[in-house]
């Protein structure tokens, strides 16, 4: 058993953890070197897992690249709102429970709280600020509007993307349909009939019916 536990400390120690994992915080000069390096190697069953302490990511945002230095555990959420600006996309749970954080990775509407942003490294990601083109708002949007689909507003940019992925996948979706593709965003002011009305218009003003 005491053989065992050397033979572990020999792979990973708590000292190498913390030589690593702590040196940005001694010492700025020091981060440089370890951007985008495998600093330790965790061997599992499946094979070698590199833990990063810090890593370079090209995020495509609404069309435009992004790169920069992030920390795996950063959320997409936390880059979009605090790294880079992009506010429209908003935080409330932060547990994924209530979909206002929805954004379109590759086209599929996923929690951006939940998702790291390591791993939307070199995907295409689409938020709110993404939609509106040539001056004019995207037909969901203008639908929401036309037919008060948001009291507070808080929900909407989640409401709204969640709607995109839909009707980008389903031209004419039934009222089922819209409930169901909605069903993992919250509206805590209620609005889900208008809500729904203004998907159902958006869908006939985009088909041109
Ligand atoms: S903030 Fe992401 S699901 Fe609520
Ligand atoms: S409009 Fe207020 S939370 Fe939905």
């Amino acid at each position: 058993m005491e053989k065992i536990k050397k033979k572990k400390r020999k792979t990973f120690t708590r000292r190498d953890f913390l030589k690593g994992f702590g040196s940005g915080a001694l010492g700025a000069a020091v981060v440089p070197k370890l951007v985008s390096q495998d600093v330790f190697s965790l061997q599992t069953k499946e094979g070698k897992i590199p833990l990063y302490s810090k890593k370079q990511i090209t995020l495509n945002i609404n069309e435009k690249n992004y790169s920069l230095v992030i920390e795996p555990r950063e959320t997409l959420l936390h880059v979009l709102r605090e790294k880079l600006n992009l506010t429209g996309t908003k935080k409330t749970c932060s547990g994924g429970e209530c979909g206002a954080c929805t954004v379109l990775l590759d086209g599929n509407p996923i929690y951006s709280c939940l998702t790291l942003a390591i791993r939307a490294d070199n995907k295409k990601i689409t938020t709110v600020e993404g939609l509106a083109a040539d001056g004019k708002l995207h037909p969901i949007q203008q639908a929401f509007i036309e037919k008060d689909g948001y009291q507070c507003g808080f929900c909407t940019p989640g409401f709204i993307m969640s709607s995109v992925a839909l009707l980008e996948k389903n031209k004419n979706p039934l009222t089922e349909e819209i409930k169901t593709a909605l069903s993992g965003n919250l509206c805590r002011c209620g609005n889900y009939s208008k809500i729904y009305e203004a998907v159902s218009v958006a869908s006939k003003s985009m088909r041109g019916a």
